[in-house]
């Protein structure tokens, strides 16, 4: 669905039917598909009340049925629980329909705030948290495995925040988190295009840019962990670079972390290499790194435990 239909459909919706959208992403955290008695019992209003709604919202598709008698989310109805929530904190209150970037795990669009602010918003679609493969993911998903794309899709878009909420602490050059609600993320607007669309006029600057950025990270003992031409924004005007896209971050100190930065090294590295004949070897830049990089190497189990508490605790 395009946004301008999930505006539409939000644009429908009666203060009752937010209340029961909001209801079934309650119960939800007990059921797969949410029994509409369940609904009625919640809320305490009449039976027919509840399907009259119910009923409107799987036209919009916004719910799915299974049977008469059990209902789930779909996504547009989340995207419209955390717009709403959005617009009443007075984040923003308009949404371009052309979005800015499409991906199979996320959607993003331009949206104006009150103050005359422009922002990105990010619809997270599914999880790619980077310790998703660890024994201790089990714990996160645990009884809430029934709705684990939901669920995913929220821890995905808070650890992203928390990301740019570090990064952007520390200097290094993201762009600045304004709020995150549910499974979307709202920072700031960046004007720049992706690395792999421009023709720099001063690669070298703009490669330094990126390895001092790596270092200011791992002073704060982060590895961005998806670094490519892609996730590197060049504002044309000066050729200051902004990273985005940060669900899968890593912890350095965490077993296995050297790896994934020699991987976005390897990648960043070999960009200039055929895009601009710069021969910057990757042994050079470790070497650069090597004091930066913790000595330690700890289980992702021991390394992320607080932080999946905490987390998980932000999306209850
Ligand atoms: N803060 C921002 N300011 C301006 N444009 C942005 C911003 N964040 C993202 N974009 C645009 O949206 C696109 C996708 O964003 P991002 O890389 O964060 O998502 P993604 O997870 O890579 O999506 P995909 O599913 O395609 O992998 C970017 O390539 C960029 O064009
Ligand atoms: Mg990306």
């Amino acid at each position: 669905m395009s946004i301008s239909n999930v505006i539409a459909s939000y644009n429908e919706l009666s203060k009752l039917d937010l209340r029961v959208l909001r209801v079934i992403e309650v119960l939800h955290r007990n059921h797969e598909y949410v029994p509409v008695k369940r609904i009625v019992n919640y809320m305490g209003l009449s039976e027919e009340v509840i399907d009259k709604s119910i009923s409107k919202m799987n036209k919009l598709k916004l719910l799915v049925r299974r049977g008469p008698d059990n209902v789930r989310l779909t996504f547009p109805a989340y995207d419209i629980l955390s717009i709403h929530t959005m617009v009443k904190k007075g984040v923003i209150d308009a949404i371009a329909p052309t979005p800015l970037g499409v991906g199979k795990e996320s959607d993003v669009y331009a949206a104006d705030a009150p103050n005359g602010e422009k922002y990105a918003l990010k619809f997270h679609r599914i999880g790619r948290v980077s310790f998703r493969n660890t024994r201790k993911y089990r714990v996160w998903i645990g009884e809430r495995r029934h709705v684990t794309w939901l669920y995913e899709a929220k821890i995905s878009a808070h650890m992203e925040y928390l990301a740019l909420t570090e990064a952007y602490k520390a200097k290094v050059p993201a762009p600045r988190p304004r709020a995150v609600t549910r499974h979307l993320v709202a920072m700031e607007y960046v004007n720049g295009v992706e690395l792999f669309r421009v023709k720099l006029s001063n690669p070298e600057d703009v490669l330094e840019q990126i390895i001092s950025a790596i270092e200011d990270l791992l002073r704060i003992n982060i590895i961005h962990g998806d670094l490519n031409e892609y996730n590197i924004l060049v504002n044309p005007s000066d050729e200051k670079i902004t990273i985005i896209d940060w669900p899968q971050w890593m912890y350095a100190n965490v077993k296995g972390s050297r790896v994934i930065l020699m991987r976005d090294l390897n990648i960043i590295l070999r960009h200039f290499k055929s895009n601009y004949g710069l021969n910057v070897g990757i042994d050079a830049v470790m070497s650069r790194l090597a004091p930066l990089i913790p000595n330690s190497e700890l289980p992702p189990e021991k390394a992320y435990s607080r932080l999946i508490k905490r987390v998980t605790s932000l999306v209850k």
